[in-house]
């Protein structure tokens, strides 16, 4: 019988800069789906990925000195560091600088085109560059955009724009209709009550003010809008329109998208109208989880909190980190993240509860039985809780599993774990141990413990990634493709297995220790956010420090253009005798023509950068109003000798 397919996908992450642990949230409970998907017997297509279009990375490029292509290549390595360390197992990466996925994406933008879906007209309206959406004034909260609270600019243009209201009544449907679509109920209602009850409208689906996107098929001066770009992963991924489309056939539609919260509305209004309009099935489900956050707010790369995923799991390893991100749900609600939680989880679960029931086992295994799990002898009545709990627990996991609660599945199995520790305090087996007649009964119960530690290590296989391979081990039972069917009975033949004895699952943490070492490290990125961010203290330097700062007059002899570049100018400017050539972002405010010829002020021993491929070799000073994002530039007031030293 062919195997039952089931398809499963992260969000693709902005290809900005580094992951948080708030992203490895989806990411982990995606992957504990798919694991135990494949364990389950199904045929599993687990995707994840990148974003790598739009402004927001081609400004980050931009400041880190690079061409986007080589700034997102980067990312890309980090994010494959960080799932592999993490131990995702994705079966596709998929990346929108793909050329199958640019192709696919052509492909849709055509059909809706030909089928008279796209129009075009002019856009007007308030712009988050970081979040790369419009917003109106009655969205915004305090001004400020309502996702990342940052100041939204002013911008117009010409744009294409895709019909969604002819397709209003089919999202209203799909919102009343289909009760499963969107999970949890209280998102589903609250984007049904802001954005389709009454009516969704036309979505501007181009741009023509940043050039680092997919040209749209239809009109190459405009780029697509990265959402239209991104949202097609899912079945470019695939295949879908390609000559090999096989995998589409076979997988699509999706069982589950999981997204965070912030994401929802784009998964649950644009993605199904444009699959609707192009006549494809929409997916199944979409499972919208929250966000893990510090101090109330989102653990975000923007805000430049964020904790850092691999240097958590360097120390503490990375089925620590899985075990609290998928503990610490209900996952469809915000999670504060705390290093004292983080760690009492690991002492709690992973230490006493789950390394206790193994050691202790093993131990009376090995001083009773030579270390082989012994044959049990009749069940009693003080076994029966423990046989229902591991004969339920198969079906607890699967069908939280189905209803997208991650941490309601794995805390299943640590319910059965726990009961087990109890379950020894109750059966005493170091008094029966004390009797030879007794050592029938002392069999049962270990060998109970045996089977239960079996039973639910190969449940944790899905969540956790090196503890359960490791308590196999320990042991020797055998862990191959029968067992998975074996866990859904207790007693299937476990016993003749030699147990070892050695160090601990998992080593006991000194909280007090590690919770200072931890706000230690971490007290240094928070440092920074607020010199960025707030400026609210400003640092005092002394005359050495800012001596060694070199500030020059120069005067710019040329200015042009960079190609590509709608912010960047290209000047040459004179100092002493010496011309260098200076990149600036102020292209927006000054023409070339207006520069050249004038005085301005320039670092001049600032370590040379390159910019779109130009060697920039120092920095010419602007004033910036970043209430207005106005800016002009530095000039003495009186023409200078050009080499004058500012000081
Ligand atoms: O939004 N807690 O990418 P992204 C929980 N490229 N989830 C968090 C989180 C936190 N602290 N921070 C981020 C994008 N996330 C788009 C997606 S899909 C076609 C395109 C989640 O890198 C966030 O909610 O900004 C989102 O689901 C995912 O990480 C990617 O965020
Ligand atoms: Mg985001």
């Amino acid at each position: 019988m062919d195997k039952k397919k089931y398809y499963v996908t992260t969000p693709i992450y902005y290809a900005s800069g580094d992951l948080t642990v708030g992203h490895c949230f989806c990411t982990v409970l995606t992957d504990a789906i798919a694991r135990f998907k494949r364990l389950d017997g199904y045929d599993v297509m687990f995707l994840t990925g990148s974003d790598e279009h739009g402004l927001k990375i081609a400004k980050k490029a931009t400041e880190a000195g690079m061409e986007p292509k080589e700034f997102v290549d980067k990312t890309v390595d980090h994010f494959k560091h960080v799932w592999k360390t993490l131990g995702v197992s994705y079966d596709k990466f998929i990346r929108t600088t793909d050329p199958e996925h640019i192709e696919c994406v052509n492909k849709i933008m055509m059909k809706l085109y030909e089928k008279g879906d796209i129009y075009l007209s002019k856009y007007e309206g308030l712009y988050c560059v970081p979040c790369e959406t419009f917003f109106t004034e009655s969205q915004l909260v305090d001004g400020k955009c309502p996702d990342c609270g940052r100041p939204v600019e002013k911008a117009s243009e010409e744009c294409y724009y895709f019909k969604m209201s002819k397709y209003s009544e089919f999202i209203k449907k799909l919102f009343e209709e289909n009760k499963d679509f969107l999970v949890p109920e209280s998102r589903k209602n609250e984007i049904y009550n802001n954005f389709v009850k009454d009516g969704i409208q036309d979505l501007c689906i181009t741009r023509t003010t940043f050039d680092w996107g997919i040209r749209a098929p239809f009109d190459p001066k405009h780029v697509i809008y990265v959402w239209c770009d991104a949202l097609t992963n899912y079945i470019s991924a695939l295949g879908y329109g390609s000559d090999n489309d096989k995998l589409f056939k076979k997988y699509w539609p999706a069982d589950v998208h999981f997204v965070g919260r912030d994401i929802t509305r784009f998964h649950a209004i644009i993605w199904p109208t444009m699959l609707h309009a192009c006549g494809i099935e929409i997916p199944k489900r979409l499972h919208s989880t929250g966000f893990i956050t510090l101090k109330g707010d989102k653990i975000s790369k923007s805000k430049s909190n964020g904790f850092n995923p691999l240097a958590i799991s360097d120390k503490y390893g990375a089925d620590a980190l899985r075990h609290y991100l998928i503990k610490e749900g209900p996952i469809f609600n915000d999670i504060p993240f705390g290093f004292d939680v983080f760690l009492e989880t690991i002492n709690s679960d992973l230490c006493n509860n789950l390394g206790n029931l193994v050691s202790r086992t093993i131990a009376m295994i090995t001083q009773n039985f030579g270390g082989i799990i012994p044959a049990p002898d009749k069940v009693e009545e003080e076994d029966k809780p423990l046989i229902d709990l591991c004969n339920n627990v198969y079906n607890k996991v699967r069908d939280a599993i189905e209803d997208g609660k991650v941490d309601v599945a794995m805390r299943e199995i640590f319910e059965v774990i726990r009961y087990a520790n109890k379950y020894i305090d109750i059966t005493e087996p170091w008094v029966l141990a004390k009797s030879e007649e007794k050592k029938p009964r002392l069999a049962s119960v270990l060998y109970n413990l045996a089977e239960t530690i079996r039973i639910c290590t190969t449940l944790l296989q899905s969540f956790l990634i090196e503890i359960p391979a490791k308590i196999f081990e320990k042991m020797g039972t055998p862990n191959d493709k029968q067992t998975f069917a074996s866990i859904k009975e207790f007693g299937s033949n476990n016993y003749g297995y030699i147990v070892t004895k050695g160090e601990a699952i998992f080593p006991r943490l000194d909280i007090e220790k590690e919770l200072a070492y931890l706000n230690q490290e971490t007290a240094k990125p928070e440092k920074k956010e607020e010199k960025v961010e707030e400026v609210k203290e400003v640092e005092l330097i002394d005359i050495d420090y800012f001596d060694k700062v070199k500030l020059e007059v120069g005067t710019v002899v040329n200015s042009e253009r960079v190609e590509k570049a709608d912010k960047l100018l290209k000047n040459t400017v004179r100092i002493n005798g010496v011309e260098k050539t200076i990149v600036s972002g102020i292209a927006k405010y000054y023409a070339p023509e207006d520069i050249i010829g004038k005085q301005v002020v320039v670092v001049t021993n600032l370590k040379p950068v390159k910019l779109r491929g130009i060697l920039s070799e120092g920095m010419i000073l602007c004033a910036v109003d970043e209430r207005t994002n106005d800016l002009t530039l530095v000039s003495p007031t009186k023409t200078m000798p050009d080499g004058t030293i500012v000081c």
